[in-house]
């Protein structure tokens, strides 16, 4: 146990040796800024002021620079304190809904084509998360925790997820051999990562997803849609083939309800022949070749890590500033995997 200072906060808080600088910080309710924890996506960036720390491997390397490094800045969700420390860090303001572990019963399971399960679980007690927000699975079975994004919008009774279905992936098995089924127990923790996208704001918003990365966009079209928000929002969803688009149907029937919502498949596997009229080809050359001017306009992506830094540099490229470009990037199978 070392003791960890943050700049500006009163008391040093106790930081065990196993869990890494943000758990620690994030285990007492501190409000720090994070999405992935898993050294992906940069948003938690602090600086150490005095103390050291032992990196783990595996940040991305576009995220954390060697010129960071040289700064003295560190990922608080890649360090462990091996001293006491004191770090300095942006905290977020606003109302980050306390995290929590918790059991939800399983309220069914269902098969979208070949690749994809819809999970759903009703919590004991009603919850609070904001759309983009994703969920630890605790299962007794797995070494591991999972990370899903809640695919539909707070409110409900029930949070719904998306898992893609991969061999020798441990929640994949247990769906596929119903070990874990509706009417099970499913041992939850969260929310966590970025709820900091503004969806009161007017500017036009881009969505981009890949996959099961459509869950946290469905999550926030519903909250847009249920706000009563009138701001423009096109959503690209990248899918193999037309079997991955079954879980897509609702947000699709959302889109069609709404006038200024619009959502457009782009199908990358779809065989020829095939009935498929829509866009072909990868969602990210659909992007470079079709979208307009994106000066002023924020972005929410969600996918694999070439999906989010392809379309990252398209939407850079077409005027969108960095600032306003908000990713979850899928991490590899076991940690923010959805
Ligand atoms: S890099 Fe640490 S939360 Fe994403």
């Amino acid at each position: 146990m070392h003791s960890l200072i943050i700049e500006g906060i009163g008391a040093p808080l106790d930081a065990a040796d196993d869990r890494t600088v943000l758990d620690n910080c994030l285990d007492r309710g501190v409000p720090m800024p994070y999405n992935c924890r898993s050294g992906e996506c940069g948003e938690c960036l602090a600086q150490l002021v005095s103390g050291r720390l032992q990196e783990l491997p595996g940040a991305d390397p576009a995220i954390y620079t060697p010129a960071l490094r040289d700064a003295g800045m560190f990922l608080t969700c890649m360090c462990y304190a091996t001293s006491d420390i004191t770090i300095r860090v942006p905290l977020r303001a606003g109302d980050a809904p306390p995290i929590r572990q918790f059991d939800a019963v399983i309220t069914s399971v269902a098969r979208f084509g070949t690749r994809t399960m819809r999970v759903e679980v009703r919590p004991q007690a009603p919850l609070v998360y904001h759309a983009g927000q994703y969920f630890e699975w605790h299962l007794p079975q797995l070494s591991a925790p999972r990370s899903y994004s809640a695919a539909n919008a707070p409110g409900s009774e029930t949070i719904e997820f998306l898992v893609r279905l991969h061999e020798g992936g441990g929640v994949s098995e247990l769906l596929q051999r119903a070990e874990l089924a509706a009417g099970d127990i499913l041992t939850l923790k969260g929310p966590f990562g970025s709820y900091d996208l503004d969806v009161s704001g007017e500017r036009p918003l881009i969505m981009v997803a890949g996959g099961t990365g459509l869950a946290p966009v469905k999550a926030i079209a519903e909250s847009l849609a249920a706000s009563g928000s009138r701001r423009s929002v096109s959503i690209y969803f990248g899918a193999r083939d037309r079997d991955e688009l079954g879980y897509a149907r609702s947000l699709h029937e959302l889109c069609a309800s709404q006038p200024s919502m619009r959502f457009a498949p782009v199908l990358s596997h779809e065989p020829e022949p095939s009935p498929w009229q829509g866009a072909r080809g990868l969602v990210t050359e659909h992007l470079a070749a079709t979208l307009g001017d994106q000066f002023g306009a924020q972005a929410y992506l969600c996918g694999p890590p070439q999906m989010i830094n392809q379309t990252i540099a398209i939407l850079e490229a077409k005027g969108a500033m960095r600032s306003d470009i908000h990713c979850d990037k899928f991490s590899p199978a076991g940690s923010h995997g959805h």
